[in-house]
C-alpha cells in the first residue's frame, strides 16, 4: 500500500537550514528561518524565561502530569488579556484552547471552519503570504485558495487599492486571513488608518476574518501597538461578528520549540449567550483531543508565569525592546553599507519595514548567488530574515548584496 507514495518537495525554509548547516565556510550567514539571534549569532535564551524557568521548577508542587484538553487555564487567561487588551470582557467574549503555537492555533482554527463547512467556501491570503498557511487550508478541505494583493514590487508599498478591491469583489461571507502585525514575509503592515478602511470594506461585504498573530511585540516593541488591528475589530468595527485569533509564543517568548500558543473565537458583544460559547468550546476541546490528546505543558507553564508575574512580565517587555531594537539596529547598518557601497537602487524598504523579516527585493537569481558564491542563505522570495544579521556577519551581507546587485 506505500510502493507508490508520492515523493514531496521539502519545506523550502527547513530545506535552508539543511544546506547552511552542511556549508563547511567558516562565513556563512543564516537569513533563512524567523528565529532571533543575539549580537553573536546565537539563539537567545531570554533572561524573562530563564527566571521563569527555575520559579516553574522550584514550585513544590512541579511535575509532568497532563494538562487538560483546553490546556493550562492561567495561560490562556493571559494570553488573551496581551492580545486583547486589560479592559476587553474576556470572561464573556472569549473562548479560546491552547495551541500547539501559532501553526497549531491555524489548524485549529481551519478544522474547526471544517467542521462548520466554511471550508466550501474561499478563503484569502495575501500576496505574498507565509507558506505554511496555504497548506494548512488545503488540508482542512478549503479547495479555493485565492489571494488579495498585499506587496507592489515596483514600489515596495502595500497595495492598499488591489487589496480593498479584492475584498469588495470577494463572495459575500469569503474568509480574510490578516497579518495583525510584522507581515511575514514583507515586513510591511499597514498604517493605522488602512486597516481602519481595510475592516471597514471586510465588514461591509460580511467576511469571515481570522488574525494570525505571530510577532506581536516585534513591530513596535510594544503588545498594545501591535494588537491594534485586532483590537479595533473586535471592539468596533467587527464587535457585531466573530472574530478568529491564532496566537503564538514562539518568536516573542523565544521558545520555538515548546511551541506554545492559542486559538480564540471572539464572540461579538451581542447576540450570543453562554451555551453558545460552551459549545465552541466544546467543538475546539474535541479537536484538540482528537489531534493532540492534551496541549505540552512545559512551555505553557513557563509563558504563564511571564504573563501572570508583574515582575517576570516587565523583564519581558524589556527583552522584547533588545530584541526589536537590536533588529531595527541591523536594518540601519545593513541599508548603511549598501549607501557606503553605493549598491544600485533604493534600499530604503529595508529600514521602514518592521518585525523580522525584510523582502529585500532581490530576485530568485540573485538569492541563489548570494548562497552560492557569499554563503548568505534567504528564502528564495528574496525574504530575509534580519535578526541573522549582526556586528560579525552585516557588513559581508552588504558586500554580498551589492555584488550580486551588480552582477
Ligand atoms: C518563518 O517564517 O521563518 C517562521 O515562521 C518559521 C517557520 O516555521 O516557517
Amino acid at each position: 500500500i506505500f510502493k507508490n507514495v508520492a515523493k514531496l518537495p521539502s519545506d523550502a525554509l527547513f530545506a535552508i537550514k539543511g544546506r547552511l548547516a552542511v556549508d563547511p565556510r567558516t562565513n556563512k550567514v543564516d537569513l533563512g528561518i524567523g528565529a532571533y539571534r543575539d549580537n553573536t549569532g546565537k539563539p537567545w535564551i531570554l533572561p524573562s524565561v530563564r527566571k521563569a524557568e527555575q520559579i516553574v521548577q522550584a514550585d513544590p508542587n512541579y511535575n509532568h502530569e497532563y494538562l487538560n484538553i483546553s490546556g493550562l487555564e492561567s495561560l490562556r487567561k493571559n494570553a488573551a488579556r496581551i492580545i486583547f487588551g486589560d479592559s476587553f470582557d474576556i470572561a464573556n467574549r472569549v473562548v479560546n484552547i491552547q495551541s500547539l503555537s501559532g501553526t497549531g492555533a491555524l489548524h485549529v482554527g481551519a478544522t474547526l471552519m471544517e467542521s462548520l463547512k466554511l471550508n466550501e467556501r474561499d478563503v484569502y491570503f495575501s500576496d505574498p503570504t507565509w507558506g505554511n498557511h496555504l497548506q494548512i487550508f488545503a488540508k482542512c478541505g478549503f479547495n479555493s485558495i485565492k489571494s488579495y494583493p498585499y506587496w507592489d514590487a515596483a514600489s515596495k508599498k502595500l497595495n492598499l487599492d488591489g487589496f480593498l478591491n479584492t475584498i469588495k469583489e470577494a463572495t459575500s461571507g469569503s474568509v480574510f486571513v490578516l497579518h495583525p502585525c510584522a507581515h511575514n514575509p514583507t515586513g510591511l503592515d499597514p498604517t493605522e488608518e488602512q486597516w481602519k478602511v481595510i475592516l471597514e470594506s471586510i465588514k461591509e461585504k460580511q467576511h469571515v476574518v481570522l488574525f494570525d498573530s505571530a510577532y506581536q511585540g516585534f513591530a513596535t516593541g510594544s503588545l498594545a501597538k501591535d494588537a491594534y488591528s485586532i483590537r479595533l475589530a473586535i471592539t468596533d468595527i467587527l464587535k457585531d461578528v466573530p472574530v478568529m485569533v491564532c496566537q503564538s509564543f514562539a518568536k516573542n517568548v523565544g521558545m520555538y520549540g515548546e511551541r506554545v500558543g492559542c486559538f480564540h473565537v471572539v464572540l461579538p458583544e451581542s447576540g450570543y449567550n453562554a451555551e453558545e460559547g460552551s459549545a465552541i468550546q466544546s467543538q475546539l476541546e474535541a479537536i484538540t483531543r482528537s489531534e493532540l490528546s492534551t496541549p505540552p505543558a512545559y512551555g505553557a507553564k513557563i509563558v504563564s508565569a511571564i504573563l501572570s508575574s508583574d515582575e517576570l512580565y516587565k523583564a519581558w517587555s524589556d527583552d522584547m525592546v533588545t530584541m526589536s531594537s537590536r533588529i531595527y539596529e541591523m536594518r540601519h547598518k545593513l541599508v548603511a553599507k549598501l549607501t557606503e557601497l553605493k549598491t544600485p537602487g533604493n534600499w530604503d524598504h529595508i529600514t521602514s519595514q518592521v518585525g523580522m523579516f525584510s523582502y529585500t527585493g532581490l530576485s530568485k537569481e540573485q538569492v541563489a548567488r548570494m548562497e552560492k558564491e557569499h554563503a548568505v542563505y534567504l528564502a528564495s522570495s528574496g525574504r530575509a530574515s534580519i535578526a541573522g544579521l549582526n556586528d560579525g556577519n552585516v557588513e559581508h551581507v552588504g558586500y554580498a548584496i551589492d555584488e550580486v546587485v551588480r552582477h
